[in-house]
Protein backbone atom coordinates (compact mmCIF):
# COMPACT_ATOMS: atom_id res chain seq x y z
CA UNK A 1 0.00 0.00 0.00
CA UNK A 2 1.42 3.33 -0.30
CA UNK A 3 0.14 6.69 1.34
CA UNK A 4 -1.98 9.13 -0.01
CA UNK A 5 0.66 12.45 0.22
CA UNK A 6 4.43 12.20 1.36
CA UNK A 7 4.95 12.57 4.77
CA UNK A 8 8.62 13.10 6.77
CA UNK A 9 9.19 11.30 10.28
CA UNK A 10 12.04 11.20 12.37
CA UNK A 11 13.43 7.69 13.40
CA UNK A 12 15.36 6.25 16.21
CA UNK A 13 18.51 7.89 15.68
CA UNK A 14 16.96 10.83 14.85
CA UNK A 15 17.81 10.74 10.86
CA UNK A 16 15.27 11.98 8.47
CA UNK A 17 12.89 9.83 6.51
CA UNK A 18 10.51 11.17 3.68
CA UNK A 19 8.08 9.10 2.71
CA UNK A 20 6.02 8.48 -0.99
CA UNK A 21 2.67 9.62 -1.79
CA UNK A 22 0.36 11.69 -3.64
CA UNK A 23 2.72 12.96 -6.54
CA UNK A 24 6.15 11.86 -4.91
CA UNK A 25 6.88 8.08 -6.51
CA UNK A 26 8.07 5.31 -4.65
CA UNK A 27 11.81 4.91 -4.58
CA UNK A 28 12.94 1.19 -6.26
CA UNK A 29 15.81 -0.15 -6.51
CA UNK A 30 17.07 -1.29 -10.29
CA UNK A 31 14.55 -4.38 -10.25
CA UNK A 32 11.86 -2.62 -9.68
CA UNK A 33 11.50 -2.74 -5.74
CA UNK A 34 10.24 -0.31 -3.15
CA UNK A 35 12.54 0.77 -1.15
CA UNK A 36 11.88 0.91 2.55
CA UNK A 37 14.67 2.83 4.71
CA UNK A 38 17.11 4.20 2.11
CA UNK A 39 18.73 5.55 5.94
CA UNK A 40 20.06 2.57 7.35
CA UNK A 41 22.03 -0.50 6.07
CA UNK A 42 20.60 -3.84 7.34
CA UNK A 43 22.12 -4.73 10.37
CA UNK A 44 22.13 -7.45 13.06
CA UNK A 45 21.34 -5.35 15.94
CA UNK A 46 20.91 -2.21 15.55
CA UNK A 47 24.55 -1.09 16.82
CA UNK A 48 25.70 -4.72 15.00
CA UNK A 49 27.51 -5.25 11.88
CA UNK A 50 25.93 -4.99 8.28
CA UNK A 51 24.68 -7.78 6.58
CA UNK A 52 25.73 -9.04 3.26
CA UNK A 53 22.30 -9.98 2.22
CA UNK A 54 21.30 -6.02 1.96
CA UNK A 55 20.50 -5.77 -1.29
CA UNK A 56 19.51 -2.76 -1.46
CA UNK A 57 22.58 -1.22 0.22
CA UNK A 58 25.12 -3.33 -2.25
CA UNK A 59 23.58 -2.17 -5.33
CA UNK A 60 22.96 1.27 -4.42
CA UNK A 61 27.28 1.60 -3.48
CA UNK A 62 28.04 -0.67 -6.27
CA UNK A 63 26.43 1.47 -8.81
CA UNK A 64 28.16 4.53 -7.14
CA UNK A 65 31.54 3.09 -7.05
CA UNK A 66 30.97 2.95 -11.00
CA UNK A 67 29.49 6.38 -11.94
CA UNK A 68 32.94 8.00 -13.01
CA UNK A 69 33.85 6.65 -16.85
CA UNK A 70 37.32 7.94 -18.41
CA UNK A 71 37.30 11.94 -19.20
CA UNK A 72 37.82 13.03 -23.01
CA UNK A 73 41.71 12.45 -23.74
CA UNK A 74 41.33 16.40 -24.91
CA UNK A 75 38.62 18.54 -24.47
CA UNK A 76 37.90 16.88 -21.20
CA UNK A 77 35.59 20.31 -20.30
CA UNK A 78 33.03 21.15 -22.19
CA UNK A 79 29.09 22.52 -21.77
CA UNK A 80 26.53 21.69 -24.01
CA UNK A 81 23.20 23.41 -25.48
CA UNK A 82 20.82 22.10 -27.77
CA UNK A 83 19.29 23.98 -30.39
CA UNK A 84 18.54 23.95 -33.99
CA UNK A 85 19.73 25.35 -37.63
CA UNK A 86 17.65 26.47 -40.08
CA UNK A 87 18.34 27.45 -43.34
CA UNK A 88 18.60 30.85 -44.73
CA UNK A 89 20.26 30.50 -47.98
CA UNK A 90 20.11 27.34 -50.31
CA UNK A 91 23.44 25.75 -51.21
CA UNK A 92 21.39 22.92 -53.49
CA UNK A 93 23.68 23.82 -56.62
CA UNK A 94 26.76 22.76 -54.96
CA UNK A 95 25.39 20.40 -52.40
CA UNK A 96 22.41 17.60 -52.74
CA UNK A 97 22.55 17.37 -48.70
CA UNK A 98 19.04 17.81 -47.80
CA UNK A 99 20.30 20.16 -44.56
CA UNK A 100 21.37 22.82 -47.68
CA UNK A 101 18.10 22.10 -49.60
CA UNK A 102 14.95 23.62 -48.26
CA UNK A 103 15.22 27.25 -47.42
CA UNK A 104 13.32 27.90 -43.88
CA UNK A 105 14.06 23.81 -42.96
CA UNK A 106 14.86 23.47 -39.25
CA UNK A 107 17.45 20.58 -38.24
CA UNK A 108 17.42 19.61 -34.71
CA UNK A 109 21.75 20.49 -33.41
CA UNK A 110 22.93 19.61 -30.46
CA UNK A 111 26.44 21.30 -29.32
CA UNK A 112 29.45 21.33 -26.87
CA UNK A 113 32.01 23.71 -26.40
CA UNK A 114 35.40 22.78 -24.47
CA UNK A 115 38.78 24.03 -24.19
CA UNK A 116 41.64 21.56 -25.11
CA UNK A 117 44.26 21.09 -22.82
CA UNK A 118 42.48 21.51 -19.08
CA UNK A 119 41.03 18.26 -17.47
CA UNK A 120 37.26 17.71 -16.65
CA UNK A 121 37.34 20.24 -13.53
CA UNK A 122 39.68 23.32 -14.65
CA UNK A 123 38.57 26.74 -14.85
CA UNK A 124 36.87 28.18 -17.95
CA UNK A 125 38.74 31.82 -18.80
CA UNK A 126 42.24 29.62 -19.45
CA UNK A 127 44.50 30.71 -22.55
CA UNK A 128 42.88 27.92 -24.67
CA UNK A 129 41.90 27.07 -27.87
CA UNK A 130 38.13 26.79 -27.75
CA UNK A 131 36.03 23.27 -29.12
CA UNK A 132 33.16 24.01 -30.84
CA UNK A 133 31.25 20.74 -31.76
CA UNK A 134 28.10 20.83 -33.90
CA UNK A 135 26.09 17.63 -33.89
CA UNK A 136 23.23 17.83 -36.67
CA UNK A 137 20.84 15.51 -36.78
CA UNK A 138 19.75 15.49 -40.54
CA UNK A 139 16.73 13.41 -42.27
CA UNK A 140 19.84 11.92 -43.64
CA UNK A 141 21.78 10.74 -40.90
CA UNK A 142 24.29 12.65 -38.40
CA UNK A 143 26.67 15.54 -39.39
CA UNK A 144 29.24 16.25 -37.12
CA UNK A 145 31.28 19.52 -37.66
CA UNK A 146 33.60 19.55 -34.70
CA UNK A 147 35.58 23.13 -35.07
CA UNK A 148 37.31 24.97 -32.60
CA UNK A 149 37.24 28.51 -32.11
CA UNK A 150 40.24 29.28 -34.14
CA UNK A 151 40.64 28.43 -38.22
CA UNK A 152 43.89 27.04 -37.85
CA UNK A 153 45.70 24.24 -36.61
CA UNK A 154 49.29 23.46 -34.97
CA UNK A 155 50.72 20.48 -36.66
CA UNK A 156 49.83 19.46 -40.44
CA UNK A 157 50.09 15.57 -39.87
CA UNK A 158 47.50 13.67 -37.34
CA UNK A 159 50.56 11.49 -36.34
CA UNK A 160 52.09 14.52 -34.40
CA UNK A 161 48.68 14.65 -32.61
CA UNK A 162 49.64 12.43 -29.46
CA UNK A 163 52.96 14.54 -29.01
CA UNK A 164 51.68 17.73 -29.21
CA UNK A 165 48.56 16.81 -26.29
CA UNK A 166 51.25 15.39 -24.43
CA UNK A 167 53.53 18.46 -24.11
CA UNK A 168 50.38 20.22 -24.04
CA UNK A 169 48.93 18.87 -21.27
CA UNK A 170 50.50 18.25 -17.21
CA UNK A 171 54.02 16.94 -17.58
CA UNK A 172 54.19 13.23 -16.84
CA UNK A 173 56.91 13.63 -13.64
CA UNK A 174 55.43 16.53 -11.97
CA UNK A 175 51.29 15.95 -13.18
CA UNK A 176 51.15 20.21 -13.74
CA UNK A 177 50.65 23.13 -15.00
CA UNK A 178 47.41 21.91 -15.85
CA UNK A 179 45.33 24.08 -18.60
CA UNK A 180 48.58 26.17 -19.23
CA UNK A 181 50.47 26.86 -22.01
CA UNK A 182 52.94 28.43 -19.44
CA UNK A 183 55.94 25.61 -19.34
CA UNK A 184 58.61 24.17 -21.00
CA UNK A 185 56.88 21.12 -22.80
CA UNK A 186 54.20 22.98 -24.66
CA UNK A 187 56.84 25.77 -25.84
CA UNK A 188 59.53 23.08 -26.19
CA UNK A 189 57.42 21.12 -28.72
CA UNK A 190 55.88 24.02 -30.55
CA UNK A 191 59.57 26.01 -31.16
CA UNK A 192 60.82 22.73 -32.27
CA UNK A 193 57.07 22.41 -35.09
CA UNK A 194 57.93 25.50 -37.17
CA UNK A 195 54.27 24.83 -38.54
CA UNK A 196 52.64 25.90 -34.75
CA UNK A 197 54.03 29.49 -35.43
CA UNK A 198 50.63 30.23 -36.74
CA UNK A 199 48.23 28.76 -34.80
CA UNK A 200 50.46 29.69 -31.44
CA UNK A 201 49.93 33.60 -32.85
CA UNK A 202 46.22 32.78 -32.45
CA UNK A 203 46.77 31.21 -29.09
CA UNK A 204 48.53 34.11 -27.90
CA UNK A 205 45.99 36.67 -29.19
CA UNK A 206 42.68 37.77 -27.68
CA UNK A 207 40.70 34.74 -29.45
CA UNK A 208 42.32 32.29 -26.36
CA UNK A 209 40.29 34.25 -23.37
CA UNK A 210 36.72 34.74 -25.00
CA UNK A 211 34.34 36.48 -22.86
CA UNK A 212 32.28 33.67 -23.33
CA UNK A 213 30.71 30.77 -25.61
CA UNK A 214 28.26 33.30 -26.86
CA UNK A 215 30.61 35.52 -28.39
CA UNK A 216 32.96 33.67 -30.45
CA UNK A 217 33.65 32.05 -34.00
CA UNK A 218 33.41 28.46 -34.96
CA UNK A 219 35.72 27.25 -37.99
CA UNK A 220 35.53 23.92 -39.05
CA UNK A 221 38.99 24.30 -39.80
CA UNK A 222 40.19 22.04 -42.91
CA UNK A 223 38.73 21.90 -46.42
CA UNK A 224 35.78 19.93 -46.72
CA UNK A 225 34.13 19.12 -50.26
CA UNK A 226 30.25 19.55 -50.89
CA UNK A 227 29.27 17.69 -53.81
CA UNK A 228 25.55 18.26 -55.95
CA UNK A 229 23.42 16.11 -57.74
CA UNK A 230 25.45 16.12 -60.43
CA UNK A 231 28.58 14.31 -58.63
CA UNK A 232 30.06 18.20 -59.10
CA UNK A 233 32.46 18.52 -56.78
CA UNK A 234 33.03 22.00 -54.57
CA UNK A 235 35.55 22.85 -51.87
CA UNK A 236 34.49 24.50 -48.78
CA UNK A 237 35.62 26.09 -45.25
CA UNK A 238 32.89 26.25 -42.81
CA UNK A 239 32.80 28.95 -40.55
CA UNK A 240 30.43 30.52 -37.72
CA UNK A 241 29.69 34.11 -36.89
CA UNK A 242 28.23 35.04 -33.58
CA UNK A 243 25.28 37.22 -33.94
CA UNK A 244 26.77 38.64 -30.67
CA UNK A 245 30.04 39.61 -32.43
CA UNK A 246 33.66 38.82 -31.14
CA UNK A 247 34.49 39.63 -27.93
CA UNK A 248 37.04 38.47 -25.29
CA UNK A 249 38.53 39.35 -21.74
CA UNK A 250 42.08 41.27 -20.84
CA UNK A 251 44.32 38.74 -19.30
CA UNK A 252 43.97 40.47 -15.59
CA UNK A 253 40.43 39.69 -16.20
CA UNK A 254 40.58 36.53 -16.72
CA UNK A 255 43.34 35.46 -14.47
CA UNK A 256 40.39 37.27 -12.03
CA UNK A 257 37.65 35.56 -12.83
CA UNK A 258 39.11 32.11 -12.56
CA UNK A 259 39.80 32.65 -8.87
CA UNK A 260 36.24 34.02 -8.17
CA UNK A 261 34.28 31.87 -10.61
CA UNK A 262 35.72 29.05 -12.16
CA UNK A 263 32.72 27.92 -14.15
CA UNK A 264 32.45 31.23 -15.50
CA UNK A 265 31.43 30.39 -19.08
CA UNK A 266 29.21 27.39 -18.24
CA UNK A 267 27.22 29.51 -15.97
CA UNK A 268 26.90 32.67 -19.07
CA UNK A 269 25.46 30.07 -21.37
CA UNK A 270 22.71 28.41 -18.67
CA UNK A 271 21.77 32.06 -17.34
CA UNK A 272 21.70 32.97 -21.22
CA UNK A 273 19.35 30.42 -22.42
CA UNK A 274 17.05 29.83 -19.31
CA UNK A 275 16.35 33.19 -19.60
CA UNK A 276 15.57 33.36 -23.19
CA UNK A 277 18.82 34.90 -24.49
CA UNK A 278 18.86 32.50 -27.39
CA UNK A 279 22.50 32.63 -28.56
CA UNK A 280 23.26 32.85 -32.65
CA UNK A 281 24.99 32.32 -34.90
CA UNK A 282 25.34 32.09 -39.12
CA UNK A 283 27.28 29.42 -40.48
CA UNK A 284 29.47 30.99 -43.23
CA UNK A 285 30.67 29.05 -46.34
CA UNK A 286 33.89 29.84 -48.26
CA UNK A 287 33.21 28.06 -51.71
CA UNK A 288 35.90 27.80 -54.46
CA UNK A 289 37.15 25.15 -56.89
CA UNK A 290 40.03 23.56 -58.08
CA UNK A 291 41.52 26.46 -60.50
CA UNK A 292 41.45 29.01 -57.07
CA UNK A 293 43.34 25.89 -55.22
CA UNK A 294 45.91 25.92 -57.89
CA UNK A 295 46.48 29.80 -57.71
CA UNK A 296 46.65 29.91 -54.15
CA UNK A 297 49.56 30.64 -52.47
CA UNK A 298 49.38 27.83 -49.60
CA UNK A 299 48.17 24.30 -49.99
CA UNK A 300 44.47 24.37 -49.16
CA UNK A 301 44.93 20.75 -47.55
CA UNK A 302 47.01 22.52 -45.20
CA UNK A 303 45.39 22.53 -41.95
CA UNK A 304 47.72 25.01 -40.45
CA UNK A 305 46.54 27.81 -42.97
CA UNK A 306 43.22 29.71 -43.87
CA UNK A 307 41.80 31.26 -46.94
CA UNK A 308 41.58 35.21 -46.66
CA UNK A 309 38.06 36.35 -46.61
CA UNK A 310 39.50 38.92 -48.97
CA UNK A 311 40.03 36.23 -51.61
CA UNK A 312 37.39 34.36 -50.60
CA UNK A 313 34.60 35.90 -49.30
CA UNK A 314 32.12 34.26 -46.69
CA UNK A 315 28.62 33.29 -47.51
CA UNK A 316 26.19 33.55 -45.26
CA UNK A 317 23.66 30.25 -45.44
CA UNK A 318 21.96 29.64 -42.16
CA UNK A 319 21.16 30.15 -38.21
CA UNK A 320 22.40 27.90 -35.69
CA UNK A 321 19.75 29.03 -32.01
CA UNK A 322 20.66 27.20 -28.87
CA UNK A 323 17.76 27.69 -27.18
CA UNK A 324 17.26 24.28 -24.46
CA UNK A 325 19.98 23.10 -22.00
CA UNK A 326 20.53 19.22 -21.28
CA UNK A 327 17.92 17.88 -18.97
CA UNK A 328 21.45 16.04 -17.59
CA UNK A 329 24.65 16.82 -18.38
CA UNK A 330 26.48 13.42 -17.93
CA UNK A 331 23.56 11.81 -20.33
CA UNK A 332 23.78 14.77 -22.81
CA UNK A 333 27.20 16.82 -22.89
CA UNK A 334 29.33 14.18 -21.26
CA UNK A 335 28.31 11.12 -23.03
CA UNK A 336 27.60 13.17 -26.61
CA UNK A 337 30.43 11.34 -29.17
CA UNK A 338 31.19 13.96 -32.03
CA UNK A 339 33.33 12.58 -34.71
CA UNK A 340 34.19 14.25 -38.24
CA UNK A 341 33.60 10.91 -40.04
CA UNK A 342 29.66 11.53 -39.61
CA UNK A 343 29.19 13.20 -42.75
CA UNK A 344 25.95 12.83 -44.95
CA UNK A 345 25.45 12.46 -48.47
CA UNK A 346 26.98 15.57 -50.26
CA UNK A 347 29.47 16.45 -47.89
CA UNK A 348 32.76 14.42 -47.96
CA UNK A 349 36.47 14.79 -46.95
CA UNK A 350 39.44 16.03 -48.69
CA UNK A 351 43.04 14.76 -48.25
CA UNK A 352 43.92 17.32 -45.40
CA UNK A 353 46.49 14.22 -43.54
CA UNK A 354 44.79 15.74 -39.90
CA UNK A 355 41.89 15.14 -41.05
CA UNK A 356 42.17 11.91 -42.42
CA UNK A 357 43.55 11.41 -38.87
CA UNK A 358 40.90 13.18 -37.13
CA UNK A 359 38.57 10.12 -39.14
CA UNK A 360 40.17 7.55 -37.18
CA UNK A 361 40.76 8.71 -33.65
CA UNK A 362 37.41 10.02 -33.10
CA UNK A 363 34.99 6.42 -32.97
CA UNK A 364 38.67 4.58 -31.61
CA UNK A 365 38.50 6.84 -28.31
CA UNK A 366 34.75 6.89 -27.88
CA UNK A 367 34.45 2.90 -27.87
CA UNK A 368 36.90 3.11 -24.92
CA UNK A 369 35.50 6.49 -23.23
CA UNK A 370 31.87 5.28 -24.06
CA UNK A 371 31.98 1.46 -22.99
CA UNK A 372 32.11 -0.41 -26.34
CA UNK A 373 30.68 -0.40 -29.87
CA UNK A 374 27.07 0.62 -28.84
CA UNK A 375 27.56 4.29 -27.59
CA UNK A 376 25.56 5.58 -30.98
CA UNK A 377 22.57 3.67 -28.98
CA UNK A 378 22.67 6.03 -26.49
CA UNK A 379 19.81 8.75 -27.39
CA UNK A 380 22.38 11.90 -27.34
CA UNK A 381 24.37 9.96 -30.27
CA UNK A 382 21.04 8.04 -31.98
CA UNK A 383 20.24 9.51 -35.23
CA UNK A 384 16.81 11.27 -35.41
CA UNK A 385 16.01 9.55 -38.72
CA UNK A 386 15.20 5.73 -39.33
CA UNK A 387 17.94 3.50 -39.01
CA UNK A 388 18.19 0.20 -39.59
CA UNK A 389 21.32 -2.45 -40.09
CA UNK A 390 22.70 -5.88 -38.46
CA UNK A 391 25.14 -4.71 -36.22
CA UNK A 392 24.19 -6.65 -33.35
CA UNK A 393 25.09 -7.41 -29.39
CA UNK A 394 28.53 -5.78 -27.61
CA UNK A 395 27.83 -4.20 -23.91
CA UNK A 396 24.58 -2.40 -23.79
CA UNK A 397 23.00 -3.49 -27.49
CA UNK A 398 19.34 -1.71 -27.87
CA UNK A 399 18.86 -1.70 -31.01
CA UNK A 400 19.46 -5.48 -32.14
CA UNK A 401 18.34 -6.53 -35.51
CA UNK A 402 14.42 -7.86 -35.31
CA UNK A 403 13.47 -11.38 -36.30
CA UNK A 404 15.38 -14.15 -38.16
CA UNK A 405 17.93 -12.73 -40.28
CA UNK A 406 20.74 -10.73 -38.74
CA UNK A 407 22.80 -10.56 -42.71
CA UNK A 408 22.47 -9.88 -45.85
CA UNK A 409 21.74 -10.79 -48.91
CA UNK A 410 19.24 -13.32 -47.56
CA UNK A 411 16.49 -14.59 -48.80
CA UNK A 412 13.73 -13.94 -46.24
CA UNK A 413 10.80 -12.48 -47.15
CA UNK A 414 9.78 -9.02 -45.28
CA UNK A 415 9.82 -7.72 -42.45
CA UNK A 416 12.34 -10.53 -41.15
CA UNK A 417 14.60 -9.87 -44.35
CA UNK A 418 15.48 -6.98 -42.48
CA UNK A 419 17.34 -3.30 -44.91
CA UNK A 420 18.71 -3.77 -47.69
CA UNK A 421 21.44 -1.19 -49.95
CA UNK A 422 19.53 2.24 -51.43
CA UNK A 423 20.75 4.04 -54.64
CA UNK A 424 20.58 7.03 -53.00
CA UNK A 425 23.50 6.56 -50.35
CA UNK A 426 26.12 7.00 -49.44
CA UNK A 427 28.73 7.37 -51.94
CA UNK A 428 32.15 8.63 -51.95
CA UNK A 429 33.39 11.20 -54.21
CA UNK A 430 35.76 9.44 -56.78
CA UNK A 431 38.36 11.56 -56.18
CA UNK A 432 41.73 10.17 -58.47
CA UNK A 433 44.09 8.74 -56.72
CA UNK A 434 47.74 7.56 -57.13
CA UNK A 435 51.07 8.02 -55.40
CA UNK A 436 54.09 6.04 -54.34
CA UNK A 437 53.79 4.51 -50.50
CA UNK A 438 56.01 7.11 -48.55
CA UNK A 439 55.98 8.75 -45.64
CA UNK A 440 57.19 12.45 -46.75
CA UNK A 441 55.36 15.98 -46.40
CA UNK A 442 54.70 17.90 -48.72
CA UNK A 443 57.10 20.69 -50.21
CA UNK A 444 53.70 23.08 -50.52
CA UNK A 445 52.93 22.84 -46.74
CA UNK A 446 56.52 24.21 -46.09
CA UNK A 447 56.27 28.19 -45.30
CA UNK A 448 55.25 27.93 -42.01
CA UNK A 449 55.33 31.81 -40.97
CA UNK A 450 53.40 34.09 -43.96
CA UNK A 451 49.91 33.35 -42.57
CA UNK A 452 51.31 33.96 -38.76
CA UNK A 453 52.76 37.32 -40.28
CA UNK A 454 49.58 38.28 -41.80
CA UNK A 455 47.70 37.27 -39.04
CA UNK A 456 49.87 39.60 -36.43
CA UNK A 457 48.92 42.71 -39.03
CA UNK A 458 45.75 42.71 -39.44
CA UNK A 459 45.43 43.74 -35.33
CA UNK A 460 45.03 46.31 -34.32
CA UNK A 461 47.58 48.06 -32.34
CA UNK A 462 46.56 47.32 -28.43
CA UNK A 463 45.53 43.76 -29.75
CA UNK A 464 49.28 43.19 -30.97
CA UNK A 465 50.45 44.17 -27.60
CA UNK A 466 48.20 41.61 -26.01
CA UNK A 467 50.28 39.08 -28.49
CA UNK A 468 53.37 40.39 -27.05
CA UNK A 469 52.53 40.41 -23.43
CA UNK A 470 50.98 37.19 -23.37
CA UNK A 471 54.11 35.65 -24.97
CA UNK A 472 56.28 37.32 -22.26
CA UNK A 473 53.75 36.00 -19.54
CA UNK A 474 53.59 32.62 -21.04
CA UNK A 475 57.28 32.32 -21.85
CA UNK A 476 58.56 33.55 -18.69
CA UNK A 477 57.02 30.62 -16.80
CA UNK A 478 59.20 28.42 -18.98
CA UNK A 479 62.69 27.55 -17.41
CA UNK A 480 64.94 26.80 -19.85
CA UNK A 481 66.50 29.78 -21.63
CA UNK A 482 67.24 27.85 -24.44
CA UNK A 483 63.52 27.09 -24.96
CA UNK A 484 62.50 30.83 -24.85
CA UNK A 485 65.36 31.87 -27.04
CA UNK A 486 64.35 29.24 -29.92
CA UNK A 487 60.98 30.59 -29.54
CA UNK A 488 61.92 33.83 -29.94
CA UNK A 489 64.09 32.59 -33.34
CA UNK A 490 61.00 32.34 -34.71
CA UNK A 491 59.06 35.65 -33.92
CA UNK A 492 61.49 36.91 -35.96
CA UNK A 493 60.34 35.83 -39.15
CA UNK A 494 56.91 36.78 -38.14
CA UNK A 495 57.31 40.94 -37.00
CA UNK A 496 60.97 42.40 -35.75
CA UNK A 497 58.99 44.55 -33.44
CA UNK A 498 57.11 41.97 -32.19
CA UNK A 499 60.00 39.57 -31.25
CA UNK A 500 62.45 42.41 -30.12
CA UNK A 501 59.50 43.42 -27.62
CA UNK A 502 59.28 39.85 -26.08
CA UNK A 503 62.96 39.39 -26.37
CA UNK A 504 62.95 42.36 -24.21
CA UNK A 505 59.95 41.33 -21.62
CA UNK A 506 62.19 37.92 -20.98
CA UNK A 507 65.50 39.65 -20.48
CA UNK A 508 66.54 38.01 -23.75
CA UNK A 509 69.68 39.82 -25.10
CA UNK A 510 71.38 39.35 -27.56
CA UNK A 511 68.49 38.40 -29.76
CA UNK A 512 68.94 34.71 -30.74
CA UNK A 513 69.81 34.44 -34.98
CA UNK A 514 66.28 33.78 -36.97
CA UNK A 515 65.13 29.99 -37.35
CA UNK A 516 65.88 28.22 -40.04
CA UNK A 517 63.31 28.52 -42.21
CA UNK A 518 62.24 26.37 -45.36
CA UNK A 519 60.84 28.55 -46.78
CA UNK A 520 60.92 32.91 -46.38
CA UNK A 521 57.86 34.58 -45.89
CA UNK A 522 55.91 35.09 -48.77
CA UNK A 523 55.95 39.23 -49.70
CA UNK A 524 53.02 41.23 -50.64
CA UNK A 525 50.29 39.26 -48.53
CA UNK A 526 49.65 42.15 -46.12
CA UNK A 527 45.77 42.69 -45.96
C1 LIG B 1 37.95 15.96 -29.22
C2 LIG B 1 38.32 19.54 -32.44
C3 LIG B 1 42.40 17.60 -34.16
C4 LIG B 1 41.49 13.69 -31.55
C5 LIG B 1 37.73 17.13 -29.93
C6 LIG B 1 36.67 18.05 -29.66
C7 LIG B 1 36.76 19.04 -30.57
C8 LIG B 1 37.89 18.76 -31.41
C9 LIG B 1 35.85 20.23 -30.71
C10 LIG B 1 35.66 17.95 -28.54
C11 LIG B 1 34.42 17.27 -28.99
C12 LIG B 1 33.41 17.28 -27.90
O1 LIG B 1 32.96 18.38 -27.50
O2 LIG B 1 33.03 16.19 -27.42
C13 LIG B 1 39.48 19.33 -33.17
C14 LIG B 1 39.92 20.17 -34.26
C15 LIG B 1 41.09 19.64 -34.73
C16 LIG B 1 41.34 18.45 -33.95
C17 LIG B 1 39.19 21.39 -34.77
C18 LIG B 1 41.97 20.07 -35.86
C19 LIG B 1 41.54 20.76 -36.88
C20 LIG B 1 42.45 16.35 -33.67
C21 LIG B 1 43.38 15.34 -34.10
C22 LIG B 1 43.10 14.23 -33.38
C23 LIG B 1 42.01 14.54 -32.49
C24 LIG B 1 44.43 15.51 -35.19
C25 LIG B 1 43.75 12.87 -33.43
C26 LIG B 1 44.43 12.38 -34.42
C27 LIG B 1 40.51 14.01 -30.66
C28 LIG B 1 40.05 13.12 -29.63
C29 LIG B 1 39.03 13.78 -28.95
C30 LIG B 1 38.88 15.05 -29.58
C31 LIG B 1 40.60 11.72 -29.35
C32 LIG B 1 38.21 13.25 -27.78
C33 LIG B 1 36.90 12.76 -28.36
C34 LIG B 1 36.01 12.09 -27.35
O3 LIG B 1 36.49 11.54 -26.34
O4 LIG B 1 34.79 12.06 -27.62
N1 LIG B 1 38.47 17.58 -31.00
N2 LIG B 1 40.35 18.29 -33.01
N3 LIG B 1 41.63 15.83 -32.70
N4 LIG B 1 39.80 15.16 -30.61
FE1 LIG B 1 40.03 16.70 -31.84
Amino acid sequence: HSPTSSTTHIGAGGETHQTAGGDTPVMTTQQGVAVSDDQNTLRAGARGPALMEDFHFREKIFHFDHERIPERVVHARGYGAHGYFELTDSLSDVCKADIFGNVGERTPAFVRFSTVAGNKGSADVVRDVRGFAVKLYTGQGNWDLVGNNIPVFFIQDAIKFPDFVHAAKQEPDRDFPQAQTAHDNFWDFVSLSPEATHMVMWAMSDRAIPRSFRFMEGFGVHTFRLVNDEGRSTYVKFHWKPKLGLQSVVWNEALKINGADPDFHRRDLWQAISSGNFPEWELGVQLFDDDFADSFDFDILDPTKLIPEELVPVRRVGRLVLDRMPDNFFAETEQVAFCTQNVVPGIDFTNDPLLQGRNFSYLDTQTKRLGGPNFTHIPINAPKCPFHNFQQDGHMAMHNPKGRANYEPNSWSQPAGGPRESVNGYRSYPDMVSGQKIRQRSESFADHYSQARQFFISQTPVEQTHIRDAFVFELSKVETPAIRARMVSHLLHVDQELAKGVAKGLGLSPLPAPAPAARPVVEGLEP
